[in-house]
């Protein structure tokens, strides 16, 4: 069983996706990792936009199981370096380059295969798995996101301010959701979860009941 999860950031879609993997014992995929690697790594080196497609040449690796991925650059876990925004708004600048996305997705179809996965991310359900059975999007309104990035940030101790956060969420919706190909859109048979309202545990039981639902 294939089960696609995606939404935009701070949606709660990695935190759902990672309790159901665990709760169905399905390894679990976050493909947004693949592309924060090559935003790291691509911004660390300063390689050009026109470049970072020979990075699939280098030696990296991915490895999804039961509740987590691990992403690996030339033999080192990449892990915290990774967590930053300024990585996600770069690996959101590389998901506006049609061929690094196309071989992205090329990639995840090959080391998947046949396997069973909750697989979370962006085009999960549109591109990568568009035969999934199962697929959710998890989403919610812009302020909300940004009050709980805004919230995850100052309990890390970073100086930011909820309207920075916002307008740094609105600013990677808005160019997850214009790139011309493969713009980010919920697939038209997924099911919406807006967490606006509800807690982590209500949207992973509404998950839950839905899966229960279709498989009896
Ligand atoms: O899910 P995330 O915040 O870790 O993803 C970071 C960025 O990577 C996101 O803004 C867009 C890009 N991404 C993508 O284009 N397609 C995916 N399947 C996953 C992530």
């Amino acid at each position: 069983m294939k089960i696609a999860i995606d939404g935009p950031s701070a949606s709660g879609k990695s935190t759902i996706a990672k309790l159901l993997s665990q709760r169905l014992d399905l390894p679990y995929l976050e493909t947004g990792l693949i592309y924060r690697m090559f935003g790291y790594v691509a911004f660390s080196e300063k390689i050009p936009l026109e470049k970072v497609l020979d990075l699939f040449e280098e030696d990296f690796l991915v490895i999804f199981e039961v509740g987590k991925t691990d992403v690996y650059w030339k033999g080192k876990r990449l892990l915290e370096e990774l967590k930053g925004e300024d990585v996600g708004r770069y690996a959101s600048i590389l998901g506006e380059i049609p061929a690094l996305r196309q071989r992205v997705i090329k990639f995840l179809r090959e080391i998947v295969g046949d396997s069973q996965v909750v697989a979370e991310g962006r085009d999960v359900g549109t591109h990568i798995f568009p035969e999934a059975p199962f697929k959710f999007f998890i989403t919610a309104s812009p302020e909300e996101r940004a009050r709980r990035r805004y919230l995850e940030l100052r309990s890390k101790g970073l100086e930011v301010s909820y309207e920075e956060v916002l307008k740094a969420i609105e600013e990677r919706d808005l160019r997850d959701t214009n790139r011309p190909l493969y713009p980010f859109k919920p697939a038209e048979d997924a099911h919406i979860i807006d967490t606006t309202n509800i807690t982590v545990e209500q949207a992973l039981e509404k998950v839950l009941s839905i899966l229960k639902e279709h498989r009896d």
